[in-house]
């Protein structure tokens, strides 16, 4: 590991970018940084000591009976060498000193800034029932995670998953795969309520089934218990379900607090404009741990894709930099599930007129999701002929006719309906307007 204080720029020097977090925002931020011509110092800090890897692989590829033990680096070692990006694996930053532009460390150093950036991501929300403690109940974020997990799903495996969001299918997937026995509990009444509608939620639900996947909605647990070691999920209506495993996948939390104890505003993520700078110009955040106001809708939103991590990470080098950085994207997701993608771009609201085009028992279908009779987000379910198009009109705020959208021998950019009044501002043009103020 390098000598911490050779950090310290020198005197009369321009102290380097820090990076706080090297997840797929924290990388993305370092290399676009020398993309776009930064020639001073680039200090990467990243709490896991590995090499930064790809996480999508965790719940799906690497579980797989056989997989190598190895996820996809994010970018080789010799890409940080060659690019003069100094990391700090296994350092964290403990505390910034805004006022003198310093970072204490873990480590024990203070090397001062230029520029910080904070990608600390987010972590998995901590179960907090009696018991969940015990040896036997897990939760996966990191590769180490995700290694004991797999060690843990031999055949027979009974295994209890709570949360039925993208974590708890996706694993589900995987240990049915695996011959393990699995139950999923679900607070809610279907599966991944909070990205997508009822239909894609019925479809998944029917898939998992098919699989010998168990659903429990509804279901509040209220305990884990166990000699020594997770034995028995219990629920509030008393219900017991036996298990050798059980997988917490409850959603995630923003790794905030750095930025909260150092007076940067928060609130369910570090508040960050358009340029993912926060309420300090010298420091600034990108990915799972930014809240922002979105350039399509207006919407305050906290996006967990990497998509975001991406296109926030280049907005930052860019600004960095003082350069343009490419326009907003549509954000858009996909997880897979025993082989079947759901393809999902844009981000809908619970109230959305929800149209399904085509017939799920197909396999293959979309749903579009309409906002005052525009296109704001659809999901495709084996379908990518759909998803695309889809990414433009949202992009472009189109108005779409229902019926016509509802039929899938109908590509969606034939449902397209004139504006009647083309030169007023979409609400799109209007949020984008008001979040560049
Ligand atoms: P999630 O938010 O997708 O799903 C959490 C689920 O747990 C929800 O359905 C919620 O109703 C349920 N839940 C919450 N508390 C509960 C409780 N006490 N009992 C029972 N159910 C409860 O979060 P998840 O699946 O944990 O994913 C974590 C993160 O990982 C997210 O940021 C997600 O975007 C990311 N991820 C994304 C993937 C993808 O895009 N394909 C794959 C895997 C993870």
């Amino acid at each position: 590991m390098r000598e911490p204080m050779k950090q310290e720029p020198k005197i009369g020097a321009t102290p380097p970018v820090i990076i706080v977090g090297a997840g797929h925002a924290g990388v993305a931020v370092a290399a676009g940084l020398r993309a776009r011509g930064w020639e001073g110092g680039i200090l990467l800090l990243d709490a896991e000591k590995e090499t930064p890897y790809e996480r999508p692989p965790l719940s799906k590829e690497l579980l797989k009976d056989g997989a190598p033990d190895e996820s996809a680096v994010l970018r080789k070692e010799k890409f940080y060498q060659d690019k003069g990006i100094d990391r700090l694996p296994g350092v964290t930053a403990d505390s910034i000193d805004r006022q003198n532009r310093r970072v204490l460390l873990s480590n024990g150093s203070q090397p001062a800034y230029h520029r910080l950036v904070i990608a600390t991501g987010s972590r998995a929300r901590p179960l907090t029932v009696p018991g969940a403690g015990l040896p036997g109940v897990q939760s996966l974020r990191t590769r180490a995670d995700a290694l004991e997990l797999k060690r843990l799903l031999v055949r027979g495996t009974r295994v209890a998953i709570i949360g039925a969001g993208y974590i708890g299918l996706e694993v589900a997937a995987a240990a049915a795969a695996r011959d393990c026995q699995v139950t999923v509990l679900e607070f809610q009444d279907r599966v991944m309520s909070r990205v997508t509608s009822a239909p894609v939620s019925r479809h998944f639900e029917r898939l998992h089934g098919q699989h010998g996947v168990r659903f429990v909605f509804g279901a509040a647990v209220t305990a884990i218990e166990g000699d020594g070691r997770a034995e028995r999920v219990i629920t509030a209506d008393g219900t017991v379900f036996h298990a050798d495993v059980v997988l917490a996948g409850i959603g995630v939390m923003p790794n905030q607090e750095l930025a909260a104890d150092a007076g940067l505003e928060c609130r369910d993520g570090i508040l960050v404009d358009g340029d993912g700078r926060t309420s300090d110009p010298a420091v600034y955040a990108a990915g799972d741990v930014t809240r922002f106001t979105s350039p399509t809708d207006g919407a305050s939103q906290r996006l967990e894709c990497i998509q975001n991590a991406l296109a926030q990470a280049d907005r930052v080098a860019a600004h960095i930099t003082g350069q343009d950085a490419a326009a907003p994207e549509i954000p858009w997701f996909w997880t897979v599930q025993h082989g079947v993608r759901l393809q999902t771009a844009g981000v809908r609201h619970p109230d959305d007129d929800v149209i399904v085009r085509g017939d799920p028992a197909t396999g293959k279908f979309s749903v579009v999701y309409l906002r005052d009779g525009r296109l704001a987000a659809a999901d495709t379910i084996a379908n990518l002929a759909d998803f695309r198009p889809a990414r433009k009109l949202i992009a472009q705020g189109t108005r779409i006719d229902p019926t016509l959208a509802a039929d899938p021998g109908i590509p969606l950019t034939n449902a397209i309906l004139n504006d009647p009044t083309p030169a007023d501002p979409t609400p799109a043009d209007a949020a984008l307007a008001a979040a560049r103020i």
